[in-house]
């Protein structure tokens, strides 16, 4: 059981801060998280007490970086549930799935593949694969969702055929937050040989990650939406996918060696992915969120999100000033627009309030074509978030007029 104002000691962001002249609530978590101590006294200790360059120095400094830096492979392997071997540290889930995208993509896919996504994907798992299918001749193909936007097992089996050869979608959709049945999304595509790649930019910080258990291909997130640092996040790829492709960026670090003829010998999986000094604080502080978010158990944040989600909805349901895009939601995302008001407009007047949400279409540009309206205005809850938090949103929804709207400009 998750003790929330024990909790959210941890965070110097809920230290009794405010915005806008009030106390703040922060309910843009799918945009990022704050970061607790853990996370920054890692950072910390790395500037203040041993920085150096990793895997390049042969003195007591630089081998204390390479053993902070090293052991958080492991550290996310456990998470994740995969070899160490198969973790490659990338700048954020958008690198890792343009990784993908032209390191596997562009090498195996040819003209008249083809590529399964979703309308409700990020633009990080649909832009990469405009772009590889534009190159390679490759068709971008989708796969019905249901009415209400969810991503169904049975609509991937019908969306199958044997031209198709990757499928991509989000563990946990941005804006309408519905958990995929991985593992079942991963079967369907196995049984017809195409591979999978999961975009867990949001999923890997609220619902258990097993990628064995899943048996998905590839898979990507990012450190700063679990209150790591940004600029860093995780690829994981099969050991024998990953060994089998080429990189696509190049430089010091993930060579073995190079010679005047062109000769070029990379390094094993995962350092031939990593050219060129990496984000060393990042990987460190990355390492210690995940420690983090594990000490805190991702069933506690899972039943945590469930009860806000529900406490909220209920309360809202008295209100008719408030429309819902994803009522049945599974986790702590709730979109919607307040009737009548542009979402920009709402979320500004909803910050005056001292309350932060994210609004407009969150990089999911083709969900419009599923849920009617292209912007929306989502709060995000996550662990540290209380009732209070809720109930402060549900405050400044009663009195979100358009007459208040306007007020704020004036
Ligand atoms: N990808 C992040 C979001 O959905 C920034 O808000």
């Amino acid at each position: 059981m998750l003790d929330v104002n024990k909790v959210r000691k941890d965070f110097p962001m809920l230290d009794g801060k405010t915005m806008s002249g009030h106390p703040l609530v922060y309910l843009d978590n799918s945009a990022t998280t704050f970061k607790p101590y853990a996370v920054i006294d890692a950072i910390n200790d790395f500037y203040h007490n041993y920085t150096s360059n990793i895997h390049r120095g042969e003195y007591e400094l630089s081998q204390k970086a390479d053993t902070a830096y090293d052991s958080v492979r492991k550290i996310v392997g456990d998470f994740i549930n995969c070899d160490e071997k198969e973790v490659v540290f990338t700048a954020g889930a958008t690198n890792g799935l343009n990784i993908i995208a032209y390191s596997y993509g562009l090498a195996n896919l040819k003209a008249g593949d083809e590529i399964l996504i979703t309308l409700a994907e990020h633009a990080s798992n649909v832009l990469p694969w405009f772009d590889v299918a534009r190159r390679t001749g490759a068709v971008i193909r989708y796969i019905d969702l249901d009415e209400e936007g969810r991503l169904l097992p049975e609509n991937l089996e019908k969306a199958m055929n044997d031209k198709v050869k990757i499928v991509a979608f989000a563990a946990v959709t941005n804006v309408l937050g519905y958990i995929a049945d991985v593992k079942k999304l991963c079967r369907i595509a196995h049984e017809h040989g195409a591979i999978t790649v999961v975009d867990a930019a949001q999923s890997a910080a609220h619902i258990p990650t097993d990628v064995r258990d899943w048996d998905c291909d590839f898979m990507a997130f990012s450190s700063h939406k679990m209150c790591g640092p940004s600029g860093v996040g995780v690829l994981y790829g099969k050991k024998a996918l990953l060994d089998a492709m080429t990189p696509f960026t190049f430089g010091g670090g993930s060579n073995a060696r190079f010679e005047k003829d062109g000769t070029v010998i990379l390094k094993d999986t995962p350092e031939k992915f990593e050219s060129g000094t990496p984000d060393m604080e990042g990987v460190i502080g990355l390492g210690a969120a995940v420690k983090y978010i594990s000490r805190i158990g991702m069933e506690n944040i899972v039943e945590h999100e469930r009860q806000l989600r529900k406490y909220f909805m209920e309360k809202l349901a008295s209100y008719d000033n408030v429309e819902v895009y994803n009522p049945h939601g599974d986790t702590g995302i709730i979109a919607f627009n307040v009737k009548d008001i542009f979402a920009q407009d709402a979320a500004s007047y909803i910050g005056s309030q001292g309350i932060a949400v994210r609004s407009g279409n969150h990089c999911a540009k083709l969900l419009h074509n599923v849920i009617g309206v292209t912007e929306t205005i989502r709060a995000s809850f996550y662990f540290y978030n209380t009732f209070e938090d809720a109930d402060r949103l549900l405050e400044a929804l009663k009195t979100c007029t358009i007459e208040n709207c306007i007020g704020i400009f004036f």
